[in-house]
């Protein structure tokens, strides 16, 4: 009766082992191990042959019965662990939608781009175009074409980084007043805001990175007279229709007569803050009228036609309206100043 003996043994090892399972992959491995192929079970099968005739029937029977028994243990253990299972992701992925959500991160306008949207808007009002250039720009449009030869000493307040001898990271947007005349005839009416580059020591005033926005009218009968009115306009528009300009004269290579605007400063107009440094007025940007020269080297009839220039530095002009005393905190991108905004 060994044969009986081991397929007892196989059922009670094989049923507690099924019950023992605490996973569908080792419930599969029991099922291969007992009812498989080269299972056990399997094996004992082949031994029947080596039985008396008598006895085979009843053998088979009983094998026939241990494979049941396995069989429905096996199904029932799989589907209970399944539905354990199941109901473990479930929890798991339990959403409770009375919960509050959570706002998604919307950033805002950097603040220097808001100053340049506005500044642009003033100007678009006002007939302008934004004509826009390259931040790596020919030496020969930065500096030659508007009257600042190589070893002019002009160019020592604006030493700039030389990928080669002729083409630099621009230290001025008014290299595009240039490609501008180049490429179209007067009546001209842009500004051109972007992004400038000087060599500079990073401190609370200086960046080697800064942004100005230029701007040139081409046209007949252009006289000193358009430009004081179009910049005065448009501090009126930026700051406020009660707040005063002056022109000092100033000197630019590509302009004659030169000039720097400063607007009556807007928090104590004109008495004297920490603002203004106590001089009343705050300085605002570069002007003057387009010399000949700079117009003839771009085929423009300087008998025909005049124009004037000017250019603004926007980041001081963030710095003033935001309250900005560090000019570093416009580049570092510190959200924590960001967000204040
Ligand atoms: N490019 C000058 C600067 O960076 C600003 C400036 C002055 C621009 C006079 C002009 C101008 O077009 O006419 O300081």
């Amino acid at each position: 009766m060994a044969i009986k003996e081991t397929l007892d043994r196989i059922r009670e090892e094989a049923l507690s082992a099924i019950k023992a399972a605490d996973a569908e992959s080792a419930i599969e491995d029991l099922r291969v191990r007992y009812l498989g192929k080269k299972g056990e079970l399997t094996a004992i099968l082949k031994q029947m042959g080596t039985l008396p005739a008598e006895e085979r029937p009843l053998m088979g029977q009983l094998s026939n019965d241990v494979r049941k028994d396995i069989e429905a243990l096996i199904a029932e253990r799989s589907s209970a662990l399944r539905q354990k299972a199941q109901e473990l992701r479930f929890k798991a992925e339990a959403l409770d939608v009375t919960l509050p959500g959570t706002d998604p991160h919307i950033g805002s306008r950097h603040p220097l781009e808001t100053v340049l949207d506005d500044i642009k808007e003033i100007f678009l009002g006002m007939g302008f175009n934004v004509a826009e250039g390259p931040e790596v720009e020919f030496d020969h449009y930065c500096f030659e074409m508007l009257n600042m030869p190589k070893h002019h000493p002009a160019r020592d307040t604006q030493d700039t980084f030389y990928i080669n001898d002729n083409v630099l990271l621009r230290t001025q947007t008014s290299s595009v007043q240039i490609r501008t005349m180049l490429a179209q005839k007067p009546p001209i009416r842009i500004i051109s805001p972007g992004r400038v580059y000087r060599v500079d020591t990073v401190d609370a005033t200086h960046s080697p990175i800064f942004h100005q926005i230029e701007g040139l009218v081409v046209d007949k009968g252009i006289t000193m007279a358009d430009l004081k009115g179009t910049l005065a306009e448009f501090i009126r528009k930026l700051y406020g229709a009660d707040i005063k300009v002056r022109f000092r004269p100033h000197h630019f290579p590509y302009t004659e007569p030169s000039a720097e605007m400063d607007m009556e400063c807007f928090r104590c107009h004109g008495e004297g803050c920490s603002l203004c440094k106590g001089e009343g007025y705050i300085e605002i940007l570069g002007c003057g009228m387009v010399r000949p020269e700079v117009l003839e080297g771009c085929g423009i009839d300087s008998s025909v036609y005049s124009g004037f220039a000017f250019g603004v530095g926007a980041d001081r002009i963030t710095m003033m309206r935001y309250g900005i005393n560090d000019l570093r905190v416009l580049f570092e991108n510190d959200m924590r100043f960001l967000q204040q905004l």
